[in-house]
């Protein structure tokens, strides 16, 4: 299957980020041909610095490499970096319904979040994400659950175009993370994990060991002391759970039954193990190639030049379905 990803390069990825989506990429990466993507294009339609985007780009491409990710087998680019992305939007767009994309949530939710920052590309941006995605005729696109909407839209856009213009696209399913699981913040359990919310509330993927563990310590439990999953009663400590659950790649019932007569001290003191441990490669990985600049931009490079030539191809049939060659 050809399977196609991407993340917006907003600095400061978390341990949400990397459950719900980067993972899983990994085990799909032995027996597909995937494409994962850097969406600058994207990241610039929420309030951001320029002087801050091509360092965010690194060290999203930091994250992929240190997570797994092997760059002679799978593509590895920045979406800016290849131009058909932005030229089949507007082709898309001609046949995108107002209507459908008034309905996005994302868009509702960003647009409350930036108040003084509703633009146009804000509004289309899930068209962007369905250029992506059919640029290199995914079939497959591994997101997270608030992501499932993007890519139903992305097979109505896909639909629409095959009966209009002749089939050029599949229509992409989307592969959510195998446990379905949200990780929430660690002060609120209640709310997703988010990296704009304070500091205390999220792991860096990042992080130094101190802080980790800081964190771990001081997150929201629940009252009682029984170490047992159970989202409504104790949603702080179902939550701590699944991240341990998800990096040791070991049940959450297994794992209760380690802390039986043990307290949320020495349970939290443990997956504070967990997560350091997790997440010492990732810390490495960006700090050796934060010296090795030239070699990361060759990845995005070659990786761009890959991505080109699928995307030109595409862009081929498409033109010429269209009337446009
Ligand atoms: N919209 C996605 C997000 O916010 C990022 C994204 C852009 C994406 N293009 C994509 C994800 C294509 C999957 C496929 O997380």
């Amino acid at each position: 299957m050809r399977i196609f990803s991407g993340i917006r390069p907003t600095g400061g990825l978390h341990i949400g980020n990397y459950l719900g989506a980067i993972k899983q990429w990994i085990s799909l990466q032995e027996s597909n041909e995937c494409v994962f993507c850097i969406v600058d294009l994207h990241a610039i339609t929420t309030p951001y610095d320029p002087k801050e985007l091509q360092k965010n780009i690194l060290d999203t491409t930091a994250v992929y490499l240190a997570a797994g990710i092997n760059p002679e087998k799978s593509v590895i680019f920045v979406q800016s970096q290849v131009k058909e992305h932005a030229e089949l939007a507007w082709l898309l767009g001609t046949i995108t319904p107002m209507g459908e994309l008034s309905r996005m949530t994302q868009f509702k939710d960003k647009s409350k979040q930036h108040k003084d920052y509703i633009n146009a590309g804000l509004f289309t941006y899930p068209v962007l994400m369905a250029s992506d995605i059919l640029l290199y005729k995914g079939q497959a696109v591994p997101v997270g659950k608030d992501q499932e909407q993007h890519v139903e839209l992305t097979r109505t856009i896909a639909k629409k175009f095959n009966q209009k213009f002749g089939k050029v696209f599949d229509e992409p399913e989307t592969i959510l993370p195998k446990t379905g699981a949200k990780i929430m913040s660690l002060t609120d359990p209640k709310r997703k994990m988010s990296k704009s919310d304070e500091p205390k509330s999220c792991i860096s993927l990042f992080d130094s060991p101190e802080d980790i563990t800081k964190k771990i310590m001081s997150a929201e439990t629940d009252s009682g002391k029984d170490v047992i999953y159970n989202v409504t009663k104790k949603p702080g400590i179902s939550n701590l759970l699944t991240i341990y659950s998800l990096l040791t790649d070991r049940p959450v019932k297994e794992i209760e039954k380690d802390f039986v007569g043990k307290g949320y001290g020495d349970f939290k003191k443990s997956l504070a193990t967990v997560v350091v441990n997790y997440l010492e490669p990732f810390r490495r990985k960006q700090k050796e190639l934060q010296t090795r600049d030239v070699y990361v931009k060759d990845i995005l490079a070659k990786g761009a030049s890959r991505a080109r030539t699928i995307a030109e191809t595409t862009m081929a049939e498409v033109r010429s379905k269209m009337g446009l060659a």
